[in-house]
């Protein structure tokens, strides 16, 4: 028997040795013993980091949908797949079956193919959380279509930009959605962003709040009556287990979002195994990811990894703060979570409530709490250990990436001894390594560097959509035969890794990873704007906020400043979305440049992050008498 499922320390070594010692050994092994494939691989493993090129079970073939889905029919056919709680708590929840989930899939496939769309096709996905979000992502993936899905609080211009860049014909969505005590027109921002997209033929719309909207005759569909027409039997197409599963976009430090690229095969084994572990997930638990499908965390964890397992996902429509603050828990007491999987910049929120909002629940179901998609500090892990935890259900803090497709660097619960902001070890068959800035590997402990792999792990992005060059150059060229993070990290003196925080020009922002550049390019596109420069600032609550410095077009004429700032996150909002909208906005008559015109921002960030103790030089700056000026008014 492989080592499927993990359950103490010693295993955890010994298991974690095997994996480096014999990688291909190790992942051919728990490939073969829990998945189905319609044909094994010839190859395991083929890679080169320097193309960068990775294949895994090259020759194979398989339906992620089948192991998803199918093969659990036998044993699980009338347990829940998907647990669905609706944003108003009293409206019912929705407990769909595995047999349920087969036919709801087979028929939304069958409408899919119906509309035209074949295997390889692009289907942009925007939807609110609704089982139609998870039940489309596996249509598309029972024949063969990639899916790319845009988070639904994108504005149209991101939404566009991201369906002309993978060249979606389809696009599936909603006539509006909820979100608190707010309702959003999904269809009107669709319908916005279609102006710009003229490769769209067809749109699938999901009643949900049903509002008069608009429908483009020939091109826009009401779903319902077209699953109600379609049959319940589609064979899953047979895909190779290289072949693209998904797109998912992610901010990069330049102004395009990358697309990046997973396959079938791999991310599958590799989602599935570490969502067994991770979470030490049983038959009867109920495990709850707070994420949302429109990112990777939705993906891998409320999809793909939970339903491989046969798992009862839930899937949460709301908010944490509607009807009140207590929503998460109250959810918990409801459906008696076992695991909890959510973001720091939610804990950080919901412990500035008061802790009444936490006493008046039953949170005795839990036995795992999860942390993603930031840095979780210590004020924020003990009040998740001591308030919600109670000290007996331990917390996984999981570091990993859209590009990595699964959890990286991560304790294993009741395996790990947990530590406060650490990460702590590698998960099965990761290999880590720390670099200094000149490209030397620091060996040892006690050491703080540039976070990066060395070898492939299964569910590693392939590519970027259209264009395998940036893939190469963002990830594959800062550090030979490497894959490199983006992130700074320190192990210390016992191996543990503690995740410091992004050392490019990418910010996280409430758990959202938010470029620079494209905030940028957004403000400039005010015409009062001359310039910009985007930096991130502590946040009690967000984590980091975002810090605009503005030089405006000298134009003799002086302009309101509020207003002013107003106009310009409405463009933000307008271009990106509402989370990138700046917190602080400082009017400036310069920015500190270096002699080669770039933006010294690591000042930018000391000042709007009022750590000016230690500025570094600022002599050999163009135009060091900016730096005081900016001083003088920062905000
Ligand atoms: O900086 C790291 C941070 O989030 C980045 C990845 O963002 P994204 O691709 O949106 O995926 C988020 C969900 C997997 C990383 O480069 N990050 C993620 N998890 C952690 C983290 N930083 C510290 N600790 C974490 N647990």
């Amino acid at each position: 028997m492989s080592n499927y499922h993990i359950k103490h320390l010693e295993e955890y070594y010994q298991v974690y040795r095997k994996s480096v010692r014999n990688p291909e050994g190790f992942w051919e092994e728990i490939a073969e013993e829990h998945f189905m494939w319609r044909k094994k691989w010839d190859n395991v493993l083929s890679w080169d980091f320097s193309k960068p090129e990775v294949k895994w079970f090259e020759g194979a073939q398989l339906n992620i949908t089948e192991n998803c889905i199918d093969r659990h029919l036998a044993t699980r056919g009338e347990k829940t797949a998907i647990l669905f709680e609706p944003n108003n708590p009293s409206d019912p929840a929705e407990h769909i079956t595995y047999n349920q989930l087969h036919q709801r899939v087979n028929k939304f496939a069958n409408v899919l193919k119906n509309q035209g769309v074949q295997k390889g096709d692009r289907v942009c996905i925007y939807l609110p959380m609704i089982p139609e979000l998870a039940i489309s992502v596996l249509a598309c993936a029972r024949i063969g279509a990639i899916h790319s899905v845009v988070f639904a609080g994108f504005s149209s211009t991101a939404l566009a930009t991201r369906i002309n860049d993978s060249d979606c014909k389809m696009v599936i969505t909603s006539d509006g959605s909820y979100r608190g005590a707010k309702t959003i027109d999904l269809k009107g921002i669709v319908d916005e962003a279609l102006e710009i997209c003229p490769d769209v033929n067809t749109v699938l719309v999901v009643k949900r709040i049903n509002t008069d909207i608009n429908m483009v005759t020939g091109r826009d569909h009401w779903l319902q009556p077209l699953l109600d027409a379609a049959s319940t039997d589609c064979e899953p197409e047979i895909m190779n287990a290289e072949d693209p599963l998904f797109i998912l976009y992610t901010s990069g430090s330049t102004g395009q979002p990358k697309g990046m690229v997973h396959s079938t095969g791999g991310y599958m084994v590799y989602a599935a195994y570490t969502f067994k572990n991770v979470f030490q997930y049983r038959e009867k638990d109920v495990y709850w990811c707070t994420a949302d499908i429109g990112w990777i965390t939705g993906h891998s964890y409320i999809v793909y990894g939970p339903l491989a397992n046969g798992a009862t996902t839930v899937m949460f429509e709301g908010v944490p703060s509607y009807p009140d603050f207590g929503r998460f828990w109250e959810v918990v007491q409801k459906h008696k979570v076992t695991q909890f999987y959510t973001a720091p910049t939610a804990i950080r929120a919901l412990a500035k409530q008061g802790l009444e909002l936490v006493e008046k629940y039953d949170l005795s179901s839990l036995k795992v709490l999860g942390s993603v998609g930031e840095p979780i500090n210590e004020e924020a892990w003990h009040w998740y250990n001591d308030n919600i935890g109670k000290k007996n259900s331990p917390i996984v803090d999981t570091w990993w990436q859209t590009e990595t497709g699964g959890i990286m660097i991560t304790p294993i619960p009741y395996v790990t001894p947990t530590k406060p902001t650490y990460a702590t070890l590698p998960f099965i068959g990761i290999q880590p390594a720390l670099m200094d800035e000149e490209g030397k590997e620091l060996k040892g402990n006690q050491v703080d560097g540039r976070l990066c792999i060395k070898y492939p792990w299964p569910s590693m992005a392939r590519t970027i959509w259209g264009n395998h060059q940036r893939y190469k150059d963002t990830y594959f060229s800062a550090y030979k035969n490497m894959y490199f993070t983006g992130d700074g990290a320190l192990r210390d003196e016992v191996g543990y890794y503690r995740i410091t925080g992004r050392v490019d020009d990418v910010i996280i922002v409430s758990g959202h990873n938010l470029g620079t550049a494209p905030i940028e390019d957004a403000v400039n596109e005010h015409p009062a704007v001359a310039e910009s420069a985007i930096v991130g600032f502590p946040h009690d609550v967000k984590g980091n906020a975002l810090y605009g410095y503005v030089i405006l077009k000298d134009t003799g004429e002086s302009r309101n400043h509020d207003n002013l700032r107003k106009e310009i996150n409405q463009i933000i909002t307008e271009h990106i979305g509402p989370i990138a909208k700046l917190d602080k906005i400082q009017f400036t008559s310069g920015l500190p440049k270096t002699r080669s015109g770039k933006i010294m921002r690591r000042i930018l960030r000391k000042i709007a992050g009022n750590d000016t103790s230690n500025l570094g030089d600022t002599s050999t700056l163009l135009n060091p008498e900016v730096v005081q000026d900016i001083m003088d008014n920062v905000l």
